[in-house]
């Protein structure tokens, strides 16, 4: 039985697309039951259509009270009986219902090598600051911005001729599409953990895992 999971976007959705790909292979343990959009133009939602996907549209005008609408986000989830969920490019901020409601089973994927760069804009970030070496990261998400814990990381090369868009577009072709569907693979697998012994949450994989990729070119 595959393991039933939501994906929530708010744009593109190249990450989703990555999601809906390895999920469709016949071996994988996870399926993508509903993809989940705060903004009813996100073309993410064309992506879960036309894989077959169902999706849901929540809008923050119509839950303008923050918990509200967390709680509307966790009321769509359950209709779909999800036991996972992805962020993958959702800009909203995940409250503290979502959170209890799914405690360690969220997902986000962030365009910077965390702990450095969180928050937006991490590819332009990193340019700024002119680190050699940029990336991305799945991590466990929890109360703060990108500050959960680590599950993978991929690293690429930063060019002198890279400009924000050119680095992104580098870090989500060469790593993110990579580290987010093994990620997930892990996650319906039943093998990520969070251990709370050590100084800081940290994530352990069981079993076989390569959590780091580099991607030269
Ligand atoms: C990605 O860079 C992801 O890391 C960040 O938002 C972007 C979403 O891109 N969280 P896409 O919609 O998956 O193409």
């Amino acid at each position: 039985m595959s393991v039933p999971v939501a994906v929530l976007v708010s744009g593109s959705g190249t990450n989703l697309q990555a999601l809906i790909d390895a999920t469709q292979e016949p071996d994988h343990p996870a399926r993508i039951a509903v993809v989940l959009a705060d903004r009813p133009k996100a073309f993410g939602l064309e992506r879960a259509r036309r894989a077959g996907i169902p999706t849901a549209v929540v809008l923050k005008r119509d839950h303008p009270v923050r918990a509200s609408y967390d709680e509307a986000l966790v009321a769509a989830l359950r209709e779909h009986g999800v036991e996972w969920v992805c962020l993958a490019g959702f800009m909203k901020l995940v409250g503290a219902p979502l959170l209890e409601a799914f405690p360690d089973r969220i997902l986000n994927i962030h365009p910077a090598l965390l702990p450095s760069f969180p928050g937006l804009h991490g590819p332009a970030q990193a340019l700024g600051y002119g680190v050699q070496i940029a990336g991305a990261t799945v991590h466990v998400v929890d109360a703060g911005t990108d500050t959960g814990p680590i599950v993978a990381q991929g690293a690429v090369p930063v060019l002198p001729s890279d400009d924000e868009d050119t680095l992104a577009g580098r870090i989500l072709s060469g790593v993110e599409h990579v580290i987010y569907p093994r990620a997930l693979r892990w996650a319906a697998e039943g093998r990520l953990r969070v251990v709370r012994d050590q100084p800081r949450a940290r994530v352990v994989v069981d079993g076989d895992a390569e959590r780091f990729v580099f991607a030269a070119g």
